[in-house]
């Protein structure tokens, strides 16, 4: 049973966080004239509405990118800000892109992407609102294992689990480990939530252990209701492109300054 919702938690300040480390990597590795693939194991529906039912029961898109977009925590003409823009251009003032289309914004005629959905109702809208890609309705572990290595060679791979499945914590070190096996080049990035029982730790722990050199970039902020557990969000980047380092730094700096 699938229950989580991304609607309810779209443009939030793990969106911000995990969005700006997506689109600064997908600018840099676009900026080279190779193709590349870009593959997501959880794509979500692809597009939201900030002020539509379901994100202003929780306010956490007003706390969060609305809030940033406000106080200008992102730079002009930071990548997330020109994906942002453009979804606003084609979708109406209200909307914001999920990782697919922060993707879309970057991606070249030339480039290859595959997104997994496996809730129908996502799915369906996921097939509307991602025309550019291949749309996989099934498990995205399973897509992922078919489709590595992509072709081309070059390219990313988000992993957004919503972690419904506890067991997602044990599994994902093995499964990010066969990847990194099968597409030795590929850009691996997996988001997790930062929380406040340390549910995540154990697997942070074997995938720093496993990948010593991979990227590590997490921020903290207020839960977004009192008793919430989710206290940050984190992201592991495995083979992460030029720059994304400084990326990380310079969003760690002004979360540790706003939030
Ligand atoms: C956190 S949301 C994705 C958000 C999206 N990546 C974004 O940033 O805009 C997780 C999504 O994964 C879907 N999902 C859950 N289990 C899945 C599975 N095993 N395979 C593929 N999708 C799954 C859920 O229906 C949900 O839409």
């Amino acid at each position: 049973m699938l229950s989580y919702q991304h609607a309810y938690h779209a443009g939030n300040l793990a969106d911000l966080h995990k969005h700006a480390l997506l689109a600064a990597a997908l600018d840099y590795l676009t900026g080279k004239q190779k193709p590349l693939s870009y593959l997501e194991t959880h794509a979500g529906r692809g597009l939201y509405h900030l002020r539509g039912a379901e994100a202003r029961k929780t306010g956490e898109a007003e706390a969060g990118i609305l809030r940033a977009e406000a106080e200008s925590w992102l730079p002009a003409g930071h990548p997330l800000l020109r994906a942002l823009a453009a979804v606003r251009a084609a979708h109406g003032p209200d909307a914001y892109p999920g990782s697919p289309l922060v993707a879309a914004h970057f991606l070249r005629p030339g480039d290859s992407a595959h997104l997994a959905e496996l809730h129908p109702a996502e799915h369906t809208a996921l097939t509307r609102n991602a025309p550019f890609a291949t749309i996989h309705h099934q498990d995205g572990f399973a897509m992922a294992q078919a489709v590595c290595p992509p072709q081309p060679r070059r390219g990313m791979l988000l992993i957004d689990p919503s972690f419904e499945v506890k067991a997602d914590y044990a599994a994902l070190p093995r499964f990010v480990g066969q990847i990194a096996r099968k597409w030795n080049v590929g850009v691996i990035a997996l988001w997790y939530p930062v929380l406040t029982d340390a549910r995540h730790r154990p697997m942070i722990g074997a995938l720093q252990d496993a990948h010593p050199e991979a990227l590590l970039s997490e921020v903290a902020f207020p839960p977004a209701r009192a008793g919430h557990s989710m206290t940050g969000s984190g992201m592991f980047v495995l083979n992460p492109p030029w720059g994304l380092a400084e990326e990380a730094a310079r969003l760690g700096a002004i979360f540790r300054d706003r939030a």
